[in-house]
């Protein structure tokens, strides 16, 4: 069976940063992210009997050798769960504008995960998707579920996984991506992960965890916007501090990055609600309330920012019709 699957990016309000098992990619803590309306991969998976090996295309894009045994390894789980010995081929297309740095990974391995096991004949709950979508890429098993997610650590592969807190309809909040430039990413997310444990900061920051993911979902819950949002930005700070003091330090930053942070400040200083996260790349999220987009696309195309992407809260992955082959 031919089966097409959509799935989006997430933002994450706390973040995953290091892993207890680099194996199962269990991370040391929960995170929290958003599924973004705007960004998101397609893909058509079909296990063909006469293949010799699996075909693996990203429409637009030269795989890694890296990438694709990811992808090949991420099919080997679906044949072990499916048992079946079939290879498949798989086509896949990020609508993420070129060259602008943004990670498909979670949307990437969400989509595999769910066209793939569908495609391999098996009818998986959103716990066991999220759990499988975990171990192609961490943040992919957020993008499984709908809206508003969280990411229980766990301590065993059965019991890390991510459900939905909330629906897309319950905040209608917005992020807009500021896309500043090209992330010729020296180190991967994946590699990062290993280092975060080589910062000074890396104990204090899990440390402060249980009380930050509890404040955050305090503020989610009664919808305190400029908590939410002073939550959010520390948070973000705090992730490239780790980042930036780990051992090779990481700067994913660029300055235009740092141009944007400063203003946000003097954007809340004249009324504004308006906070930034960034993640494994120099582009910036803003978050803010749907009564204040525009004005804010407006302030930052006077900064000659290259592209913007206002994203909404949206569902998670999804059967679609309409096949890439
Ligand atoms: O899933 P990965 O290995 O691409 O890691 C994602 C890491 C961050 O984007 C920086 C944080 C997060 O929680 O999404």
């Amino acid at each position: 069976m031919k089966v097409t699957a959509k799935a989006p990016a997430n933002i994450a309000f706390i973040k995953y940063w290091g892993r207890k098992d680099e194996k199962l990619r269990l991370p040391v803590n929960d995170s929290i992210s958003m599924n973004l309306s705007e960004i998101y991969t397609l893909t058509t998976v079909e296990f063909l009997p006469n293949l010799k090996s699996d075909e693996i295309e990203i429409v637009g894009e030269k795989i890694s050798e890296e990438g694709k045994a990811r992808i090949i390894a991420h099919l080997e789980r679906i044949r072990q769960l499916a048992k079946i010995k079939t290879f498949a081929k798989v086509k896949t297309k990020n609508n993420f504008p070129k060259g602008t740095g943004l990670a498909s990974s979670a949307s990437g391995f969400a989509a595999l995960t769910l066209a793939g096991t569908l495609a391999g004949g098996l009818k998986l709950s959103l716990k066991q998707l999220s759990i499988l979508a975990r171990q192609g890429s961490g943040s992919a098993c957020r993008s499984i579920p709908d809206g508003f997610v969280e990411w229980k650590a766990g301590n065993s592969s059965e019991t890390s996984y991510a459900y939905s807190l909330y629906p897309p309809e319950w905040w209608d909040i917005r992020d807009i991506i500021a896309i500043v430039g090209e992330t010729s990413k020296k180190v991967s997310s994946s590699e990062g992960h290993v280092l975060a444990e080589s910062s000074p900061f890396y104990q204090p920051r899990i440390l402060g965890m249980k009380k930050k993911l509890q404040d955050l979902k305090r503020t989610l819950k009664i919808k305190d916007f400029e908590k939410f949002g002073e939550i959010v930005e520390a948070e973000a700070i705090n992730m490239h501090a780790v980042m930036m003091t780990s051992q090779p330090p990481l700067f994913y930053w660029l300055p235009k990055t740092v141009e944007i942070i400063l203003k946000v400040g003097d954007w809340r200083e004249v009324g504004i609600p308006v906070y930034f996260t960034i993640d494994a790349g120099p582009n910036v999220h803003l978050i803010c309330l749907k009564k204040d987009e525009k004005e804010i696309v407006k302030r930052l195309k006077k900064l000659k920012i290259k592209k913007i992407i206002v994203n909404q809260p949206t569902k998670g992955a999804r059967i679609i019709s309409k096949h890439l082959f």
